[in-house]
């Protein structure tokens, strides 16, 4: 995505750390920070799969980005310690952190979940984005800048059954965002919740045990958006003036409105 000269400015230099960076999501907003600003940007990006993070460096390097890749599960706390203990001096100075690692386990409802995946979930979804907020904020009080940047979900606004846990996580997001936002309401942090609906990404492959046939299902008969469809939304909400907070942004494809759309989790 091309911005104005004056937005690809904003965002030219920043130090951008994005969580679950292998795949979906994640990885297109890496490649679109890289595209809006020519490659005049540093990259810091963490996910389990590093083989996989390690293409994505490789191919964004080519435009003159710096990116360091790093090795992160954000379910494990003392992992996510060591990670920051770990980075590199010339990446430790974060302007944006992407809280994009997340994910849904099943479509079982309440009384049939698995306690493995009810723990997961939150362990990810909610533990983890709230200690990487906290850690990375310190740094942003002190020089009294930065964006946050929560990857939330329509269905933290509406819940739907097959989803109660899910919905319960990005719930929790959307909470916990709201309040960190005024409690920096004196500073020049910036606190932004993008709510997608359905992307075709491996959110369902990752949802349904890696069955292909169950995850092709959840796009069929309509059009989800796609992860760059998202990542553009994240760009461009980062690029604004500094005194801009686009605070939240619902993002649907047209044949969704709410937890409503052409496929229900039965
Ligand atoms: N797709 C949708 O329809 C949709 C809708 C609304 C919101 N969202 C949200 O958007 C975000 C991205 O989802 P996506 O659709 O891009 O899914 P995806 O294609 O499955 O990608 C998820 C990413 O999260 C990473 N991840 C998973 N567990 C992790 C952990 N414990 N530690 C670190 N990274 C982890 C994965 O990398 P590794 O496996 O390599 O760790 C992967 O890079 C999630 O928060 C999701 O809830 C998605």
């Amino acid at each position: 995505m091309s911005l104005g000269p004056q937005a690809q400015k904003n965002l030219e230099g920043k130090t951008i750390l994005i969580t679950g960076a292998s795949a979906g999501i994640g990885e297109a907003i890496a490649r679109e920070f890289v595209d809006a600003t020519g490659g005049n940007i540093k990259l810091v990006l963490a996910a389990r799969r590093v083989r996989r993070l390690a293409e994505l460096g490789q191919q964004l390097g080519q435009s003159g980005a710096q990116v360091h890749l790093a090795s992160l599960d954000v379910s494990d706390g003392a992992n996510i310690d060591e990670f920051f203990a770990s980075l590199p001096s010339e990446f430790q100075d974060i302007d944006v952190l992407v809280n994009n690692a997340g994910k849904a386990l099943g479509i079982e409802h309440a009384g049939s979940i698995r306690d493995e995946d009810v723990e997961e979930m939150f362990a990810t979804n909610v533990l983890g984005l709230i200690k990487m907020t906290q850690t990375v904020i310190r740094g942003m009080k002190e020089k009294n800048s930065g964006d946050i940047v929560q990857l939330g979900s329509i269905a933290g606004i509406e819940s739907y059954p097959g989803g109660s846990i899910y919905c319960a996580t990005k719930s929790a997001v959307r909470s916990f965002t709201q309040a960190v936002r005024k409690e920096l309401i004196n500073t020049k942090i910036r606190v932004m919740e993008i709510d997608p609906g359905a992307v075709e990404t491996e959110f369902s492959l990752v949802r349904f045990g890696g069955d292909p046939e169950k995850a092709k299902k959840v796009y069929e008969g309509y059009e989800p958006l796609s992860a760059k469809d998202i990542a553009e939304v994240v760009v461009f909400n980062c690029s604004r003036r500094q005194n801009v907070v686009v605070a939240e942004s619902l993002v649907f494809p047209t044949a969704q409105a709410g937890s409503y759309h052409r496929y229900r989790a039965q």
